[in-house]
């Protein structure tokens, strides 16, 4: 005879941050069918060939990294779980995944070419830096232990994406490219909330390593993030040869690599902080996602839920 097959009971919560992770999760719920991308295409005809060039391969890498994460990212993350309503979570994530890695395909077929959307794709799964970041994350989620997994996964969302979120936030900072840029921050809204809820379970595990484990775990996270880090300097190189943003997005990304310590409740890094972020970006991310044109553009029939710009401070668990 089997074990008994338990049926998940929401009336006896574990752990009360899986039950305030869910209800903010399906909360801010949304749909890339939903922003009216189109609105944005005299802005896009705006720009010069080299920017409309960035912006698309930004988009691309972007759908690799959202892609890895509705494939494998969250699926791996699902063989050690603590709770069965932390599962519920990462079935709610692991879709927002896909909602993600669609919706720059909603993007690209609004700003671009099926020539262009060609080449864009064949660029993301060819770029040398850009598949080397996803193999390194992928082959921890296939072959890492439960907290590598999850050290993987913040490195990924809370780290990894800012090379591609620099550019929709540089323009909305400008005031271009605004629903596109609405897009970019509903997901960083998103992943705000899931590198959050992930760094807390690593702590809850890492916690309970005797000292000399700890510190082991945190030599390879280390390690692991000046690797990802150096890459990134590549990547970043590629992807911004055609403009003049190649140091300020890297300061972004060490920034950011810093914040993802933080969501692992890990010492910081680099030097760098919000103040030394270009200031056109930090307003563009601290700018709310529903302006009130947006909510004219959209009409009647669709009203988003209330949003707000996340950041770190909004959503502590304590
Ligand atoms: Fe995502
Ligand atoms: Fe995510």
């Amino acid at each position: 005879m089997a074990e008994n097959y338990i049926a998940i009971n929401w009336n006896a919560i574990e752990d009360q941050i899986d039950k305030a992770t869910w209800e903010k999760l399906t909360e801010q719920f949304w749909l890339d069918t939903r922003i009216p991308v189109s609105n944005d295409l005299d802005d896009w005809r705006s720009l010069t060939k080299d920017e409309q060039w960035v912006v698309g391969h930004v988009f691309g890498g972007l759908t690799l990294l959202d892609t890895l994460q509705s494939q494998d990212g969250m699926r791996s993350l699902m063989d050690n779980i603590r709770t069965q309503q932390e599962r519920a979570v990462l079935n709610n994530i692991q879709f927002m995944e896909s909602v993600h890695a669609k919706s720059y395909s909603t993007i690209f077929s609004t700003l671009n070419t099926p020539s262009e959307i060609d080449e864009i794709f064949d660029w993301t799964n060819s770029n040398e830096h850009l598949q080397y970041k996803a193999n390194r994350i992928n082959d921890i989620y296939q072959t890492g232990s439960p907290l590598e997994k999850k050290i993987a996964s913040v490195f990924l969302e809370t780290f990894l994406f800012y090379s591609g979120f620099f550019t929709p936030l540089y323009y909305l900072g400008n005031n271009k490219l605004t629903n596109v840029a609405e897009i970019i921050k509903l997901i960083i809204r998103d992943e705000s909330v899931h590198g959050t809820y992930i760094g807390y379970k690593f702590q809850l595990g890492f916690n309970e390593l005797p000292q000399d484990e700890q510190d082991k775990l945190k030599d390879w996270m280390y390690d692991l993030v000046y690797d990802l880090y150096s890459n990134e300097e590549g990547y970043t190189n590629d992807l911004y040869a055609k403009t003049d943003w190649t140091e300020e997005v890297l300061t972004f990304l060490r920034y950011n690599a810093n914040k993802a310590l933080m969501n692992l409740g890990q010492d910081p890094l680099f030097p760098d902080t919000a103040a030394d972020v270009n200031p056109i970006v930090m307003n563009g991310i601290s700018t709310s996602t529903a302006n009130h044109d947006f909510f004219s553009q959209v009409g009647n029939g669709y009203r988003l839920g209330e949003v707000e710009a996340m950041s770190d401070d909004d959503y502590k668990f304590d």
